[in-house]
């Protein structure tokens, strides 16, 4: 019983605990390549997540954007044309690639 009173005076305390000082959400911006296409991948990708999902990738091949891109559009049910596809696979591999094509 002892116990049970304990737990419910630290449950009910915590619910009642203050920051003092003022708390700061850092802000990230994410450095994106302008280019032919980028169009193409802010109507098409950015709807979803932020560009820093694209970015945390690091220098990936042609292929792997490829993948990327279907993975979107079966998983994720994203509604991208085959003429956009293509458009943004370039985008990601001139900017985002590591000049493999595998
Ligand atoms: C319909 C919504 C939607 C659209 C449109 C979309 N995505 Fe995603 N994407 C997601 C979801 C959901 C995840 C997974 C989020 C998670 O796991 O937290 C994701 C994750 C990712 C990731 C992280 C790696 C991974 O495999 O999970 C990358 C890279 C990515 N998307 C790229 C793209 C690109 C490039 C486009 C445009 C061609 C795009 N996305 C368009 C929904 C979308």
């Amino acid at each position: 019983m002892k116990k049970l009173l304990l737990i419910a005076i630290l449950t009910v305390g915590s619910l009642f605990a203050q920051v003092k000082s003022d708390v700061e959400v850092p802000y990230i911006s994410y450095q994106i390549k302008m280019g032919k296409g980028f169009d193409a991948v802010q109507a098409n990708c950015l709807m979803c997540h932020s560009f820093g999902y694209i970015i945390n990738q690091g220098p990936q091949s042609r292929l792997f954007w490829d993948k990327k891109v279907d993975k979107m559009i079966t998983h994720f049910k994203a509604p991208i044309s085959k003429e956009d596809k293509v458009i943004v696979v370039n985008y990601l591999f001139k900017h985002y690639g590591n000049g493999k094509l595998k």
